[in-house]
């Protein structure tokens, strides 16, 4: 191998206790290496911890049990003040709902990633034109996201999600809210984007479609995650 690992997760479990006293066992004793510029997609049903796996990544939720190392900063053991500026500096998200600011345009939104990094505002500029020229927006980038599809709105979050170059990238169902031909299109470009730029990705998703544009392929189910299909979803009708 030789390759480092970005992402080192050991014996990872993130628990929910229902108000009925029941507890929900989202992730359960997820052991996941991820080396440096690696684009692995997990695919997983609704339901599986897709979201909470990805959670615990990004600094976003806590675990119940194990951690999360993301290059070389065990995340777990981070502070409020020290996890935003993990997240701001090392970690790029794209959501299923786009997430963009409706009062700001396109190129708005992808410059205001770069104002807390206190780079000037003409390499702002800069940067931000260039980014939405690099996902097919040239000549929309002064546009409001009602004034864009849905496919050019998870554009615009991409190119928001690559602008501080982070070194992780986490996608949670990127192309969920997509028809399958935007969402290859959409998964293609994440796939160029992050090889361009050398980024590790993490994205999950329950679209098996996705997987011509990965390097490794993982499944989830019920919190743990399988090399191979699990023998249940294969017993399920594929439509
Ligand atoms: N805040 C929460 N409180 C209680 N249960 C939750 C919470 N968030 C998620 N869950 C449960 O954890 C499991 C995994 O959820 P999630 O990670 O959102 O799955 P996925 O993203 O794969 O759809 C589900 O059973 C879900 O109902
Ligand atoms: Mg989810």
């Amino acid at each position: 191998m030789g390759k480092t690992n970005v992402i080192e997760v050991n014996g990872l479990s993130r628990f929910y206790r229902l108000k009925s006293g029941e507890e929900v066992q989202a992730v359960d004793g997820v052991e996941l290496m991820v080396p440096e510029g690696e684009f692995l997609t997990v695919i997983g049903a609704s339901g599986s911890g897709k979201t909470t796996l990805l959670n615990l990544l990004g600094g976003l939720d806590k675990p119940t049990t194990g951690k999360v190392v993301v290059d070389g900063v065990e995340v777990s053991g981070l502070n409020e003040a020290d996890l935003v500026k993990f997240r701001r500096e090392k970690v790029g998200f794209v959501f299923q709902a786009f997430n963009l600011i409706p009062t700001l345009t396109a190129f708005e939104n992808v410059e205001a990633a770069l104002t807390p990094t206190g780079m000037p505002k003409a390499k702002r500029v800069e940067r931000s034109t260039s980014l939405l020229e690099s996902v097919g927006l040239k000549g929309k980038v002064d546009r409001l996201p009602v004034e864009l599809s849905a496919g050019e709105q998870q554009r615009v979050a991409i190119a928001r999600a690559f602008a501080n170059e982070p070194k992780v990238l986490l996608l949670d169902e990127p192309t969920g809210n997509l028809d399958t031909v935007t969402g290859k299109e959409i998964m293609k470009l994440c796939h160029e984007n992050s090889k361009k730029q050398g980024q590790t990705v993490v994205a999950v998703t329950h679209a098996g479609y996705v997987k011509e544009y990965t390097d490794r392929l993982l499944y989830m189910r019920d919190g743990k995650i399988f090399n191979k299909r699990p023998e249940a979803e294969l017993e399920e009708p594929v439509s």
